[in-house]
């Protein structure tokens, strides 16, 4: 097994990121000093995805402390700064969370700052360590294939957290077990999480996989090649009604009609209670020249629009188990059809 990717890290006087948007061509760092530019590394995706985005929620604190020592800020500036942070991705609850869990402790200064971020991301592997046992579990209870084969969305793993991954942890852990197939990964236009991150990671780690067009999800999943359908989570409502990556529910949809179990895997801190449903989950919408175009090449007419929201929301109703660090929630009612006929891979 190849060392752990970290997407995070502190180096003592800065954030350092894997920059996510050079992946997987080139590994190249970024090492962030001040408040504009982690944010601008936050909206152009070097990183991403909802744990992660808590990591450097939580340090970017002590990034505003240190900018503020240097640039004389007053309360003010130092309180809109971390509104910014907070602010730059609305739909990834673990950013705002991660800057909330660290603020307070501001007045105990710089060390005590950094100490509870760090103590933050470890915590935040373990979790993901617990989510990849606890998934496998239940999958391994409910589905009957063996090996089994699984469909992803988007990018949830190493690099999308701080070590290990939600839903690829799951997949990792059916792998070390032995379990494991194939896995469909959707590609995840318009920003190919899925086909440069996921199957990155997946190419490291030896796992088989397969990339395809998100539009293939419905049949791959239709035609029994999927047993079971995994995917993370940027914000979840008490009722169970998860945000996730455009695309998601789409899967969701098709996992309901193909009758596989629809998996969300996520940490606890991405569990929102104070938002009751779905309809109060904030879309984040991203430039229309991320569907026109790609690497600066349009594919669209010039003249055309870009409808670019960056996440859906999934109906608890349609997610068949949320798993997390700490539990596992069976959310639609009712029971988890075992898939009827075996599955080869192709
Ligand atoms: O826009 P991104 O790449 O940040 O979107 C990421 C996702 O949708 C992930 O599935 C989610 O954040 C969970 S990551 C463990």
């Amino acid at each position: 097994m190849r060392e752990e990717l970290r997407p995070v890290s502190w180096t003592g006087k800065a954030i350092r990121l894997i920059d996510q948007t050079a992946l997987p061509g080139e590994m190249t760092y970024l090492e962030i000093s001040d408040i504009d530019s982690l944010v601008e590394a936050i909206q152009r995706l070097s990183v991403r995805g909802a744990p992660a985005l808590g990591a450097v929620g939580a340090l970017g604190v002590a990034v505003a402390m240190q900018q503020r020592e240097r640039e004389g800020w007053d309360v003010e500036a130092f309180s809109s700064a971390l509104d910014r942070l907070r602010n730059a991705r609305p739909t990834a609850r673990n950013l705002a969370w991660g800057v909330d869990a660290v603020a307070g402790m501001v007045e105990l200064g710089e060390a005590a700052v950094i100490g509870e971020a760090l103590k933050l991301i470890a915590e935040d592997e373990a979790n993901n360590h617990e989510i990849g046992r606890l998934g496998a579990d239940w999958i391994l209870s409910r589905v009957r294939n063996r090996p089994v084969n699984v469909l992803t969305h988007c990018n949830t793993g190493a690099l999308a957290t701080t070590g290990w991954g939600t839903a690829l942890g799951i997949v990792r852990e059916l792998h070390r077990r032995g379990a494991l197939g194939v896995v469909y990964v959707d590609e995840t236009r318009p920003l190919l999480q899925g086909a440069r991150l996921t199957a990155f990671e997946l190419g490291r780690e030896g796992i088989p996989h397969f990339v395809q067009a998100d539009a293939a999800a419905a049949s791959t999943i239709l035609s029994g090649k999927a047993d079971v359908a995994i995917i993370g989570a940027d914000r979840i409502a008490a009722n169970g009604d998860t945000a996730n990556k455009i695309g998601s529910l789409a899967v969701a949809l098709a996992a309901r009609e193909g009758q596989i179990p629809f998996v969300v895997a996520a940490p606890e801190s991405t569990v929102d209670v104070a938002t009751p449903s779905g309809d109060f989950i904030p879309i984040e919408y991203r430039s229309e020249a991320e569907v026109l175009s790609w690497a600066g090449v349009p594919v669209a007419p010039e003249g055309s629009r870009g409808y670019n929201p960056a996440f859906d929301v999934t109906p608890g109703r349609l997610v068949s188990a949320l798993v997390t660090e700490e539990r596992v929630l069976e959310v639609a009612t009712g029971e988890v059809p075992a898939p009827a006929q075996e599955v080869t891979a192709p």
